[in-house]
């Protein structure tokens, strides 16, 4: 199915209703694709539903399309990485934020225990190690308030009041030693206080919280919507930290497939083990799929796939010459 919409020979809805059968066909061709593995490293993960598939677009005017599982609710995980990053941009300054995470990729699985040569600095804040870091600065700043904080502000960016799932936050603190030696391992170069198992315990509280594919597309939006959420028009993020957070999710945010990523779907993103998987199409609108079968690098098996297939659609690649998809978009969401 092409899609090839102009200004001119469509209106926005019969535009909308095409991007909304370009998802259901999506959604059926790819609800049969049954590779990956659910995550079980944290206990209380392996109780995912592997069928559970939604997709769901966010415009940046906050018109949703929807398609599948789009209401139910799974934890963020990675995908609060680079909203704390932006906290931390917002809140703590650029430059205090630089000197403890770098900005680059690492090539290395998401939960490796390593720091960078010669700085002793986590890659990128998408990692593990940055994420924590990144806690651990939200922490000093926040104090004993650093998890409300955290969920004031992704709440406000999703446009409603979000909550944490207790058993999964208590899991992966029950298991977390991997995380743990990482956070220890921070101590020891002075990248997180003396109290790193307190902003541990935030980290896991922040991966917990409870969030459904449409709010995760909600959050893309307000990424799309230069960090203003497009119904509340709450301001989120200041317009320069979103531009860092969408530079980072484009370099890092699928790990050690984000090369591949860049080359395959050209739209910055990043995925969390619980399924869900977040991308921005720069100005124009947040994209969200849930499937909690991963691949060996972590990112929704079926996530990955329904973007390439988005991307190749629609046109949405950043540098896709022809810029139909973005054209596209622009129609269909009323932003043209
Ligand atoms: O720290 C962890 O291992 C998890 N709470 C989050 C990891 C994650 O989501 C990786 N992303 N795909």
């Amino acid at each position: 199915m092409a899609i090839r919409v102009a200004a001119d020979d469509s209106t926005t809805s019969d535009a909308l209703s095409d991007l909304h059968a370009l998802m259901r066909l999506l959604h059926d061709e790819y609800k049969t694709l049954d590779e990956g593995n659910v995550a079980t490293y944290i206990p209380e993960l392996a109780n995912a539903n592997p069928n559970h598939f939604g997709i769901c677009i966010a415009a940046a005017d906050g018109r949703t399309v929807a398609v599948g599982d789009c209401d139910v609710p799974f934890t963020i995980q990675s995908v609060s990485k680079p909203f704390t990053f932006g906290m931390a941009l917002q809140h703590c300054g650029h430059e205090r934020v630089w000197k403890h995470v770098d900005v680059e990729p690492s090539g290395d699985a998401f939960n490796s225990i390593e720091l960078q040569n010669g700085t002793n600095r986590p890659h990128n804040p998408m990692v593990n190690s940055g994420a924590i870091t990144v806690t651990a600065l939200l922490q000093e700043h926040y104090g004993a308030d650093t998890f409300d904080a955290i969920l004031a502000c992704f709440s406000a960016a999703a446009g409603r009041p979000l909550t944490i799932d207790q058993s999964v936050y208590e899991s992966e603190r029950r298991t977390g030693h991997r995380n743990r030696a990482i956070a220890h391992l921070l101590l020891n170069f002075g990248l997180v206080p003396d109290d790193a198992e307190m902003a541990l315990d935030v980290y896991f509280k922040q991966c917990a919280i409870l969030i459904t594919c449409r709010d995760l597309a909600m959050m893309g939006a307000t990424l799309a919507n230069m960090g203003r959420n497009p119904i509340s028009g709450d301001s989120v993020f200041d317009v320069p930290c979103v531009k860092d957070m969408l530079s980072i999710m484009f370099t890092c945010g699928m790990y050690d497939y984000s090369g591949q990523w860049a080359y395959r779907v050209g739209v910055p993103a990043k995925s969390g083990v619980g399924g869900g998987l977040m991308a921005v199409v720069n100005r124009l609108a947040g994209i969200a799929t849930f499937s909690p079968k991963l691949d060996a690098h972590g990112n929704s098996r079926r996530g990955t796939e329904v973007f390439a297939a988005l991307a190749s659609r629609l046109g949405l690649h950043v540098f896709d010459c022809l810029n139909v998809g973005s054209s596209f978009l622009g129609v269909v969401l009323g932003t043209d």
